[in-house]
Formats: structure tokens, C-alpha cells, sequence
């Protein structure tokens, strides 16, 4: 605005820059996914940030136009309400008849009753009921009963995910029943990382040494991406992560196939395949953990269903058998600085690796299901 006004530009000129700007805005907010919004709420605790937002919003915007307004006039009609140049003429041809000249020029503008309206209470007005309106709206996120606790660990830069009571481990994906709270206790094992699902739940911090609660509500089966935000070093934009929402039953059919041992579990050395074989020699479970294996590495994400999830690197790649294979050639192309290095295996050792990898699934557990 005060671009415009400092350009000289007419009324005409004015009006279309001022509508390519609010364009610009309105398109830069286009995108067709709702994946990652947390203006499409999914859950109640969402949707009260969501409405928060909505009313904050709008109340705002007009006080911040009905502002910008005042000061447009101020700058456009300074003459005119200055008393010492109000007879001049050729300024008082640059006001349009509908403004009242003489009001411009009246007292009321450098009165302390202006002040107090327009500095004490208006404001007062409208910040009072805003702040009693958040207040009802933020206590809507407290803690609600659960059954369900998921302990969700923050790494630079993927999660660390634990059912306790069922026993069972992951990373980078949690499933949860649909329509049921689920307590979700927040840790961290290096900085600060914050849990959040937009459609789900506000932002949660995740504290070295200390442990914090959240807990998500779906209504709906489906997908919901979360990602880290608080800043956290060099690849804090690709620490991200989904919660799969299965309903009742299939997630019953979920925690009930994770619980059954892995049939290489019980496969003697000499049975295990080529990829099983170059998993270990080349390390990888120094770092990573498999479920019924000796792999049992806390450096990085547990792999034990890793062929049942969606995404790899922590939501950066779709989990496809290229991407896969291109991760474990040099994870550092892909998300530099992360704690995974290149490897030094073959070609022909990878693609075992991968197929090993691929064979890494909770019988009956299907993130499809969700879709
Ligand atoms: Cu973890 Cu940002």
C-alpha cells in the first residue's frame, strides 16, 4: 500500500496493482491436497484450531483494513487535515467529494479522545473477547481418557515409534483406531523436535531429558501427514511422518500381526537369504533393528515392517523398490547430512539387501487398507 502511495500512481493504477497483489496471495495459497492442512480438520482437537484460526482471522483482518485504511487517508489527505494548509487550493482538488473536507480538517484527528477510542478501547473491545474465545478453545486440546499410548521419540531426522503395552516397534508411521483417543508421550533423543498432525492436533514439543503428551483423534480412516516443527538442524524440512487411521477392526488385525513371530525368526544361518546375509555383513545392524532377528541397532529406525509403510527416509520417498535401492546406494544425495552413510556393497548385494528389505511385514498388516 504505502508502495503504491509513494509511486503517485492514479486511482486506476492503484486499484490494479492492489488486486494482482491480493491475486498473487489468494493463488499462493492453492494447492488441491489437503494433506498437511490444518484448515481440513479431521479430529476435534484440529478442528478447534481450525475455528480458533477462522475467527482470529477474520477479526483481525478487518481491524488490520479498517488501520491500513486510516493510514492511507492520513497520507493521501495530509493537507487537508493539517489546519495550516487547509486553504490551499490545488491540494483540495485532489480530494474526492465524498470525503468531508471539513471534517478532514477538524480537531478531531489530533484530539486525545482519538487516542483513547481508537488506542484503549477498541482495542480493548476486541482483544478481551478474543482472549476469553482462545482461552474456551485451547482448553478443548487437554489430554482426553485413552486406552491407547504410542511413545513417539524425536531423531535428527526421523521418529522413533513404541506401543508399549503391545509390544510392538516402528519408525516414520503410526497406525491408530479410528474414532478413539490415542495418548501419544513425547520424547527426544538429541534437540528439540515438535510432534505435529495438522488435520489431527496442535504442535507438541519434544523435549530432550523430559517427557510431554499429546494424544490424536481421527474421525475418519485415511492418511495424515505430520512433520517436525521446530527447527532442528540441516534436514529438519524432510523430518516428517504418517499416521494411519485404520477402523476398529482392521487395527485390532494390525496389533494381533504384529505380536506373531517372523518366520526367519526361527530360520537357521545357513537358510537365510543372500539380502539377510549382506544386511549383516555390511553392518546395517549395528545401526538398525528387525524384529526376531539379531538386529537389534538403536542408531537408527527399526525396519521390522518396513515393507508396510508408505514412505521411506522419514515421509521423503514413496517406499518403492527404486527408491529403496537409491537410499541405500547414498542416503546422502538424497537427504544430505543424515546419520545414514553410503554404503560399499555391489550392485548385486543391494538388490538382495532391497528384497530383503522388501520382505520386512507384519502378516496381515496393510497400510493399504487405509487408502
Ligand atoms: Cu525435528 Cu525439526
Amino acid at each position: 500500500m504505502f508502495f503504491i502511495l509513494s509511486c503517485k500512481l492514479t486511482w486506476k493504477q492503484s486499484a490494479q496493482v492492489a488486486l494482482c497483489v491480493v491475486t498473487a496471495c489468494v493463488l499462493l495459497g492453492c494447492r488441491g491436497e489437503r494433506i498437511q492442512s490444518s484448515l481440513h480438520a479431521e479430529g476435534p482437537a484440529a478442528r478447534s484450531v481450525a475455528q480458533l484460526w477462522w475467527v482470529l482471522f477474520s477479526v483481525l483482518g478487518i481491524y488490520t483494513l479498517a488501520v491500513f485504511g486510516l493510514v492511507a487517508v492520513g497520507i493521501l489527505f495530509r493537507d487537508e487535515m493539517s489546519s495550516t494548509s487547509k486553504a490551499t487550493t490545488p491540494k483540495q482538488k485532489s480530494s474526492p467529494g465524498w470525503i468531508d473536507r471539513s471534517f478532514l480538517g477538524s480537531n478531531f484527528f489530533g484530539s486525545t479522545r482519538l487516542v483513547v477510542l481508537g488506542g484503549i478501547i477498541l482495542p480493548a473491545l476486541i482483544l478481551v473477547p478474543l482472549l476469553v474465545y482462545s482461552s474456551v478453545a485451547t482448553a478443548s486440546l487437554r489430554m482426553r481418557d485413552s486406552g491407547l499410548v504410542i511413545q513417539v521419540i524425536g531423531h535428527r531426522w526421523w521418529w522413533e515409534v513404541k506401543y508399549p503395552e503391545q509390544q510392538l516397534e516402528s519408525a516414520n508411521q503410526l497406525v491408530i483406531p479410528v474414532g478413539e483417543p490415542v495418548r501419544i508421550e513425547l520424547t527426544s533423543g538429541d534437540v528439540i523436535h515438535s510432534f505435529w498432525v495438522p488435520q489431527l492436533h496442535g504442535k507438541s514439543d519434544m523435549l530432550p531429558g523430559r517427557t510431554t503428551h499429546s494424544w490424536l483423534l481421527a474421525e475418519r480412516p485415511g492418511v495424515y501427514r505430520g512433520q517436525c516443527a521446530e527447527y532442528c538442524g540441516t534436514q529438519h524440512a524432510l523430518m516428517a511422518f504418517e499416521v494411519i487411521a485404520l477402523p476398529q477392526e482392521q487395527f485390532v488385525d494390525w496389533v494381533n500381526a504384529g505380536g506373531q513371530p517372523l518366520e526367519r525368526a526361527e530360520a537357521p544361518p545357513t537358510q537365510r537369504s543372500a539380502g539377510e546375509v549382506a544386511f549383516f555383513r555390511h553392518g546395517c545392524s549395528a545401526c538398525h533393528a528387525i524384529a526376531g532377528t539379531a538386529a537389534v541397532g538403536q542408531v537408527g529406525p527399526d525396519l521390522s515392517d518396513l515393507a508396510d509403510r508408505r514412505m521411506l527416509a522419514a515421509a521423503t520417498l514413496p517406499n518403492t523398490r527404486d527408491n529403496l535401492l537409491a537410499w541405500l546406494r547414498d542416503p546422502q544425495a538424497i537427504k544430505p547430512g543424515a546419520k545414514m552413510p553410503p554404503t560399499e556393497a555391489t550392485d548385486e548385494e543391494l538388490e538382495s539387501i532391497v528384497e530383503f528389505l522388501e520382505s520386512l511385514s507384519r502378516k496381515g498388516a496393510s497400510s493399504e487398507s487405509a487408502q
